[in-house]
């Protein structure tokens, strides 16, 4: 099954949008199979965007980044990679639809309160910086037979 790699961002966390964000995924029926509390060391956070090194917010988006705890985690479902980026909404919360993770809590593109990969390579790359195999667990739930 298809695995994506979220991340509630240090705004979230301070926002305590945890458990509401965790709460859309289940709700959509998503399953959680890996997540952790924790402070994200600079040089993870300049490896896990490190696709933006050259941009001009690249400091400012790492400064951010480990400016508090994160909410790190993996979900698997169909499509999961795709559809956890249309329920985030677009970038730039200007920009976010309601109804969207960016559209109903954010308001500025630097504070935007979750990460997610935006394809399959960046969902493998991401999960493997920040979680071991031995932190994921495999496991089924009945109520996937209501959902796939
Ligand atoms: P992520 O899921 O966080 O990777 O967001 P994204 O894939 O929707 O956007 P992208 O990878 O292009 O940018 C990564 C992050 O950089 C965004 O989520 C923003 O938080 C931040 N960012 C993008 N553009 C700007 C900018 O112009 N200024 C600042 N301060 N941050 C920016
Ligand atoms: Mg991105």
């Amino acid at each position: 099954m298809e695995k994506t790699f979220l991340m509630v961002k240090p705004d979230g966390v301070q926002r305590n949008l945890i458990g509401e964000i965790v709460g859309r995924f289940e709700n959509k029926g998503f399953q959680l199979v890996g997540a952790k509390l924790m402070q994200i060391p600079t040089e993870l956070a300049e490896q896990h965007y490190g696709e933006h090194k050259e941009r001009p917010f690249f400091g400012e988006l790492v400064d951010f980044i480990t400016s508090g705890p994160v909410f790190a985690m993996v979900w698997e479902g169909e499509n999961v990679i795709s559809t956890a980026r249309l329920m985030m909404g677009a970038t730039n919360p200007k920009d976010s639809a309601p109804g969207t993770v960016r559209g109903d809590f954010a308001v500025t593109v630097g504070k935007n309160i979750i990460h997610g990969s935006d394809s399959p390579e960046s969902a493998e790359r991401e999960i493997g910086l920040f979680f071991n195999q031995e932190e994921l667990v495999s496991y089924s739930k009945s109520s996937n037979d209501w959902i796939n």
